[in-house]
Formats: C-alpha cells, structure tokens, sequence
C-alpha cells in the first residue's frame, strides 16, 4: 500500500515538473521587465533635472541603466561647480542609464549625446530627451561594438567630442578595454574623458588605471571620496 502510495507521488511529482518545465519555457520576456517608470525631480544648486527611471533595480544585470547610481549625482555635481569644461560644447554621454547625468549637464552645454548599448535602456532614454535643456540626441553606443562611428553619423552627429562623461559605468572590470577603445575612438585628442567610479573590488581600480594607461591615457584623480574616484583621463599622445 505505502509502496503504491509512492509510486502515485513520484508520477504527481514527475507530472507536475514536466508541466513547470513547459511554463519556464513559455515565459515572454516582458515577465522580468518592468518599464512602469517614475517621474524624478532632482535639484542640485540652483538647478533642478526631470527625468524618468525605476524607483529599484530589477533583477535583470544588464538593466542597471533603468535606475539612478549614486555617482551619476556625484558627477553632475562636480559638472556643475566646473560648468566651463561643457561651455559651448558637445558632449557625450557614455553607459547613460536614466541619462540623469546628461540632462543635468544640458543646462551649460551646447548639444548633449545620451547614448546606452542596451536596447530597453534607449527606449528610457528617448523619453527622457524631452527634458533637455539644450539639443538632445540618443544614440545606441555598445562598447565592444565597432559600429559607434557610423551610428552617430547616421545621425549627422559628430565621432569626436571635446568630453566625455560617464558614471558607474565600470563595475566589472572586464569592461575597461571595451569602453577606453569606444572613449579612445570619440574623444577629440585634447579632450577629456571625465568619468565617476565606486572601486567595488580590492585592487579593481590599480587594473583600470594599468589598463586605461596601457590603451594610451593618462589620468588625474579630481575628487575621492572612501571607495569613490572622480577620474579625469586625457590621451597621453596628442
Ligand atoms: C550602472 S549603470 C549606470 C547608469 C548611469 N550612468 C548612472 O550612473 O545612473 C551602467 C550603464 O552602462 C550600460 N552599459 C553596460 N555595459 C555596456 C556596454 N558594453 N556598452 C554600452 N553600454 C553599456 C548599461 O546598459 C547601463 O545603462
């Protein structure tokens, strides 16, 4: 009897694993995706930026750029008390996310180029362009991707900027060559790549600074701060 009972259950087991398989594989990828974004209202100094993002991460790691980091503040804070590096000029956004950082500086630049490889962040970002202060474009710009040049073309953008900024765009170290190659291929040769980064893992910075080195620049540390670096990189050669 206690043996039939068993068998009964390991077939009720069997049934329903095979069933939860089937939902696991008919689950739509919308299932992880929340774009039910909230309306911000950030003010540093006497300005004050609109823009839309999640209110938390979700559990998707390629979907950092939905929410806020704390160094896209930090950023645009140092941005705000040194606005004559944006005036009367292009800049370019890297790993925009919100694009919070960009739209903040579109107060004291000439055009702003909010630009993301991920395809749902873009989508954020295009709803946030109407809060610009000045032109704003975006643009899809993937790292690893040798096609950036031709996607700002496309766009009657320029390929090289005078700065570059970008904010908690490194947290894994695997991504320093892909973006110095991108920053290397858009930053004019006596322009100026100014970047803020949390140092998450011990000696994750002395990898950064050997490698960004190695690609050809040098750097200045602008502001620290614990484990948090405002750095200014420039091409070593021009
Ligand atoms: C941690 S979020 C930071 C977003 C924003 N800068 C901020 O500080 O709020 C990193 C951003 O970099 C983008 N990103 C990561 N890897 C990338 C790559 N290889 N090419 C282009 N963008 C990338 C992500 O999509 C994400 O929007």
């Amino acid at each position: 009897m206690v043996k039939k009972k068993n068998i009964c259950s390991i077939k009720v087991f069997k049934k329903l694993h095979i069933k939860c398989f089937i939902i696991m594989e008919e689950i739509p990828e919308e299932f992880f995706l929340c774009e039910e974004y909230t309306l911000f209202n950030e003010s540093l100094g006497e300005y004050t930026q609109e823009f839309y993002a999640l209110k938390s991460a979700c559990t998707d790691y390629d979907l950092t750029g939905q929410v806020i980091w704390p160094g896209a503040k930090i950023l645009s804070q140092y941005l705000l008390e040194n606005q004559h590096k944006l005036q009367d000029k292009d800049l370019l956004e890297v790993g925009s996310g919100s694009g919070f950082t960009g739209l903040f500086c579109s107060h004291f630049a000439r055009k702003v180029v909010l630009s993301d490889g991920n395809d749902i962040v873009l989508r954020l970002l295009e709803k946030n362009k109407v809060f610009g202060h000045c032109p704003i474009f975006v643009c899809k710009i993937e790292w690893n991707e040798d096609n950036s040049a031709a996607e700002l073309e496309s766009k009657e953008l320029p390929i090289k900027y005078p700065v570059i900024i970008g904010s908690d765009v490194i947290y894994s170290i695997d991504a320093v060559i892909p973006l110095f190659n991108t920053i290397n291929k858009h930053l004019e040769n006596d322009g100026e790549f100014i970047m803020c980064y949390t140092n998450r893992a011990m000696n994750n910075y002395r990898v950064l600074l050997e490698e960004s080195e190695k690609l050809g620049f040098s750097h200045e540390v602008l502001w620290n701060e614990l484990n948090v670096y405002l750095y200014s990189f420039k091409k070593i050669n021009n």
